[in-house]
């Protein structure tokens, strides 16, 4: 089975572990086993209960515990509606085999994670590409949604915020998509990774698995709650659904690592304190990314509503790929993953929820990189 390379996830293993400040990261300054301890208010002999456990695979589709507190991130969900996965891309993985079929239509919202474009493609999906304008503020065009979504339409799919600009869509807008949906008996796929952090009020808007009934929502432990190591995440959605989902994850998961379902419970009991911690986090540093913007007239944005990247449109005479190898592999070592990456040329995605000292660091050298390309 043919499936294209996967561009964002080879620019990242190419350069994230050699880089010196890494504004490519999309997870919010991630927190080690005692930091998590600590923001959950237990001590160190929490960690005793995991001296006795033995290592089973566990429960199968996670702990009752663990699928009680990803629930509790829901307005309509119970631990039934939970199936927990090998992080978001695991669970949009298995949303794809269980919905799609060869010639089904899907329509994706783009730019967007590249699983919802190439992994319904490679399935022998038609994907009509619904795109998201810079001009517009990366808002979504409703009405081009409704025209692309006809009879026949199999599933409906969107980042939201949105990966990589960082546009969120309001709970109205959501109720507009899943009409559409509905007038033609379309599920609707929701990749959620990023909700809890959003820049204004509570931080958590609307989730689709509460709004529709063939609402499915992914997500994880990785980008909000910054424990990307955990590699747990989830499909929430209606029972029939995790039915299906289930015969495809018996072939490649089995079940996940008890260590990382103990934590990501004990991460989840604890919810509100973590996604504090980082909505004050993505909006403090956003502020920071906004006055530097404010100083750097070579460089364009929108400002982002939720999530912890952005798109920059930056004003020099070459590729967003040559721009992110020459600022990476310069005296600065900036990391910034490239437009063409996620097939928004002319840009560059920033992630500016890594810790506040990056930022601070990284952003006046992307301005002496500009300034050396004359
Ligand atoms: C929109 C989106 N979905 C899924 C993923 C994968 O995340 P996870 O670590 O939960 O597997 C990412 C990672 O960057 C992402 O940006």
């Amino acid at each position: 089975m043919y499936i294209e390379p996967f561009g964002v996830e080879q620019w990242m293993n190419e350069y994230e572990t050699r880089c010196r400040y890494n504004l490519a990261e999309t997870c919010c300054d991630s927190i080690t086993v005692a930091e998590l301890l600590d923001l959950a208010g237990v001590g160190r002999g929490y960690l005793d209960g995991l001296l006795s456990m033995k290592l089973t695979y566990g429960d199968i589709e996670g702990s009752g515990r663990l699928r009680t507190a990803i629930a509790a991130l829901f307005e309509e969900q119970s631990s039934a509606n939970v199936l927990v996965t090998h992080g978001t891309i695991g669970a949009n993985h298995l949303v794809y085999l269980t919905l799609v079929s060869p010639d089904d239509h899907v329509v994706s919202v783009v730019p967007s994670y590249q699983q919802h474009t190439a992994i319904p493609e490679s399935l022998g999906a038609t994907v009509t590409r619904v795109p998201l304008r810079e001009e517009q503020g990366w808002a979504l065009d409703l009405d081009e949604l409704d025209a692309a979504v006809t009879p026949g339409t199999a599933l409906v799919t969107l980042t939201n915020p949105n990966n990589p600009t960082g546009a969120l869509l309001e709970r109205e807008e959501l109720c507009a998509v899943a009409a559409m949906c509905d007038r033609v008996g379309a599920w609707l796929l929701a990749d959620e990774v990023y909700r809890g952090i959003d820049q204004e009020g509570s931080g958590t808007t609307a989730s689709v698995a509460d709004l529709y009934e063939r609402g499915i929502s992914t997500g994880s432990m990785s980008k909000a709650f910054s424990l990307a190591g955990l590699r747990l995440g989830w499909v929430v959605g209606p029972e029939t659904l995790l039915e299906r989902v289930v015969v495809h994850r018996d072939y490649n998961t089995i079940s996940i690592g008890m260590i990382d379902d103990a934590l990501a419970a004990l991460a989840l009991e604890h919810a509100e304190t973590i996604l504090a911690r980082n909505r004050a986090l993505v909006r403090s540093n956003l502020t920071i990314l906004s006055n530097w913007l404010d100083g750097e007239d070579r460089v364009g944005w929108t400002r982002p509503t939720g999530g912890t990247i952005t798109l920059l449109r930056y004003d020099a005479d070459l590729s967003s790929r040559d721009f992110c190898v020459g600022l990476v592999e310069g005296p600065g070592g900036v990391m910034l993953t490239p437009g063409s990456a996620l097939d928004v040329e002319g840009h560059v995605r920033i992630g500016y929820a890594n810790a506040p000292e990056a930022l601070i660091a990284g952003l006046p050298l992307i301005s002496r990189y500009m300034d050396g390309l004359g």
